[in-house]
C-alpha cells in the first residue's frame, strides 16, 4: 500500500472513496466532515437526525455520492468514520480506526482511497502523530499472509493499494510526511515479525530465521554473528543444546548488533527473543489438538529481529544488540529426555523436568551469553507459558521485571505504541517451586502461577542484571479481524521494543 499526503481541498479531490469522522453525539459536524457535509448538501448532517450515524468508534458508514447527484463532489464515495466518545479518544484509537477503515474498503473493493487527518481538529494532537497513527494502523490492519496461495487474484480479493491523507493547509504537509514515515517504519517491523510467525515450520526452520536475520542486517548495515552448533557446544551452552538434540533441523544462535552510539561503549540495550520455530513439546508431546499453532513459537525472536528493522533505520543514539537462540523442540531419536539434567552457560544445573518448558532452557543460555558479552539492561520475549493466558486472558501480556526503572520505561514505550502489558510478581513463594532435589533448580514448578515460576527461572540467569520478561503466549496469535490485528500472527511487542529503542536514546 502506498501512503502519501496531498494538499487541496478534501471536497474537490479525486478518489475511488474519502475517509472522514465524527465524534459520538454530534449533530453536526465541523472541521473537513463539515466541508465535506456541505458540499453533499446537508446529507451527513440529515443522517445523524436519522439516527443512521452515532459517531461511535469504530463505525462505519459508506455513502455513494454519484455524479449525476453531486456534481462538484470529487469522491464517487465517502466513509464516515465514527471517532467515539471524545474523552477517551486517542492515537491508539486512530490506529485501530485506521486499520478497519482499510478493511471495510477492501470488502468494498475500493483501490484508492483519501482521508482526513483524523484528530488534528477538534481533539488537537500533533498532525504528525496523527499522521503517524494513520500510517501504522492502516498498514497493521491491510496487512495478509497469502504466500501459499496461489489462485488468489486481486479480483476477488482486491487490495487497498493507495492512501492519502488530505491536507488544505500546506504548512503541515512537511510534519504529515514524517509521521507517514515514521508510521510505515513502526508497522513494517511489525509486519516482518508477523510473517515469521505465520510461515510454517516446515519452510521456517532455524536456517531461515537466520536468513531473514541477516537480511534485515544487511539491509540496516548492522553487524550479525549467526553461531553454529560446533561455537554454541565450544560456549557450553547445555541448555539450549538439550532443547536441540531431538532435531533435525540445526540451531542457529543469532547476534545482530546496531552501533548506534559507539562513543559510549555502555550506552546498549539487549532485545533477547525465544526462537523455537516448531515446539511438539519434545519427549513430553503436546497434544495434537493445536499444536499447529506451535509454529508461532518463535514469536519472541521475530519480535526483536523485526525491531532491529526499524532500529536500522530510525537510528536512534544508542547500542541496540538482539540475540535469538532458534531451533525446534522436536522428539528424536537424539532428544533429551525428562529427567536428565543440563548444565547451562554459567555452569548451572538444571533438571529437565518437562521437555516442554524448553522457551526458559534456550533463554537461560541466551542470557548467559548476553551477560558475557556485557549487556546492562537486557529485555526478554517469548512465547512462554499457557499460563500467562490463564492469568490475564487475552488483553494482556505478562511482564516481569527485577528493576522497576527499566520495567517503566518499558511499560511508557508500549503505552505509546498502544500494545498491553500487566506487570506480575516475582514473589519468592512462586519462586520455590523451581526448587530441584538433583540439580540447582529444575524446568517447571508446577500448575500454580506458571508464568511466574518460568519468569523466575529465566530471572535466576539475569541475576542483578536490569532484566524485562514479557511473556506474549496469549497475545502472539489471534483469530479474528480487530484493530489493527488480523488473523493469525500479531508481532506483538516488536513496536513497543523500537520505541523502547528511541525513548533509552533520548
Ligand atoms: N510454547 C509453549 C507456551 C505456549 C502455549 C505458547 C500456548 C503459546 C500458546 C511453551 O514452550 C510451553 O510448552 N510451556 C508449557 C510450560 C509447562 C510445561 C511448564 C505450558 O505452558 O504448558
Ligand atoms: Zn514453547
Ligand atoms: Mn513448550
Amino acid at each position: 500500500m502506498d501512503i502519501s499526503v496531498a494538499n487541496g481541498n478534501v471536497a474537490e479531490h479525486r478518489t475511488d472513496a474519502l475517509i472522514v469522522n465524527l465524534f459520538q453525539g454530534v449533530t453536526s459536524p465541523g472541521g473537513a466532515t463539515g466541508a465535506v457535509d456541505h458540499s453533499l448538501g446537508g446529507l451527513i448532517s440529515h443522517l445523524i437526525s436519522e439516527g443512521e450515524i452515532k459517531g461511535k468508534a469504530g463505525e462505519l458508514t459508506l455513502i455513494h455520492t454519484p455524479d449525476t447527484a453531486y456534481r462538484n463532489f470529487g469522491p464517487s464515495r465517502v466513509l464516515i468514520a465514527g471517532l467515539g466518545e471524545a474523552g477517551v479518544f486517542d492515537l491508539a484509537s486512530i490506529r485501530a480506526l485506521s486499520a478497519e477503515v482499510v478493511r471495510r474498503l477492501e470488502r468494498s473493493g475500493v483501490r484508492r482511497a483519501a482521508t482526513i487527518l483524523h484528530g488534528a481538529g477538534v481533539a488537537g494532537l500533533e498532525p504528525t502523530a496523527c499522521a503517524e497513527a494513520i500510517a501504522e494502523g492502516a498498514v497493521l490492519g491491510g496487512y495478509r499472509f497469502d504466500k501459499y496461495k496461489t489462485t488468489s487474484n486481486e479480483d476477488a480479493d482486491p487490495r487497498l493499494q493507495k492512501l492519502e491523507i488530505v491536507e488544505g493547509d500546506v504548512a503541515k504537509i512537511g510534519a504529515i510526511k514524517t509521521g507517514i514515515r515514521r508510521g510505515v517504519t513502526f508497522a513494517g517491523a511489525a509486519c516482518l515479525a508477523r510473517d515469521m510467525v505465520n510461515e510454517p515450520a516446515n519452510m521456517f526452520p532455524p536456517s531461515r530465521m537466520a536468513a531473514v536475520a541477516t537480511d534485515v542486517a544487511s539491509n540496516g548495515g548492522m553487524k550479525i554473528k549467526v553461531f553454529e552448533k560446533d561455537e554454541v557446544q565450544a560456549m557450553g551452552m547445555g541448555a539450549y543444546l538439550g532443547v536441540a538434540a531431538g532435531s533435525a533441523q540445526p540451531l542457529k544462535f543469532i547476534h545482530i548488533t546496531y552501533d548506534g552510539d559507539p562513543a559510549n561503549a555502555d550506552n546498549h540495550i539487549w532485545f533477547l527473543g525465544k526462537g523455537v520455530t516448531f515446539d511438539s513439546g519434545g519427549i513430553s508431546i503436546k497434544p495434537a489438538d493445536g499444536m499447529g499453532d506451535m509454529k508461532g513459537d518463535m514469536g519472541g525472536g521475530a519480535a526483536v529481529i523485526g525491531a532491529m528493522q526499524a532500529i536500522a533505520s530510525f537510528k536512534p543514539k544508542i547500542n541496540v544488540h538482539a540475540v535469538v537462540a532458534a531451533t525446534e523442540n522436536m522428539p528424536g531419536g537424539a532428544a533429551q529426555r525428562p529427567g536428565d539434567v543440563v548444565r547451562a552457560m554459567n555452569g548451572r544445573y538444571i533438571e529437565v523436568e518437562n521437555t516442554d518448558a524448553e522457551g526458559r532452557l534456550t533463554l537461560a543460555d541466551a542470557i548467559c551469553y548476553a551477560k558475557s558479552k556485557g549487556a546492562n539492561r537486557i529485555v526478554d520475549v517469548a512465547t512462554l507459558t499457557g499460563a500467562a493466558r490463564i492469568a490475564l486472558g487475552n488483553g494482556n501480556a505478562a511482564a516481569f521485571s527485577n528493576d522497576d526503572m527499566l520495567m517503566e520505561q518499558l511499560l511508557a514505550a508500549a503505552r505509546k505504541r498502544g500494545e498491553h502489558f500487566w506487570r506480575l510478581p516475582l514473589d519468592p513463594v512462586s519462586k520455590r517451586q523451581n526448587h530441584s532435589k538433583v540439580a540447582d533448580m529444575k524446568n517447571t514448578g508446577g500448575r500454580p502461577a506458571g508464568s511466574i515460576t518460568g519468569a523466575h527461572f529465566i530471572g535466576e540467569f539475569a541475576g542483578n542484571t536490569p532484566w524485562v520478561h514479557l511473556d506474549i503466549a496469549a497475545l502472539n496469535l489471534v483469530d479474528s479481524a480487530r484493530g489493527v490485528n488480523v488473523p493469525g500472527a500479531t508481532g506483538v511487542s516488536t513496536r513497543t521494543l523500537v520505541q523502547l529503542a528511541m525513548d533509552l536514546a533520548g
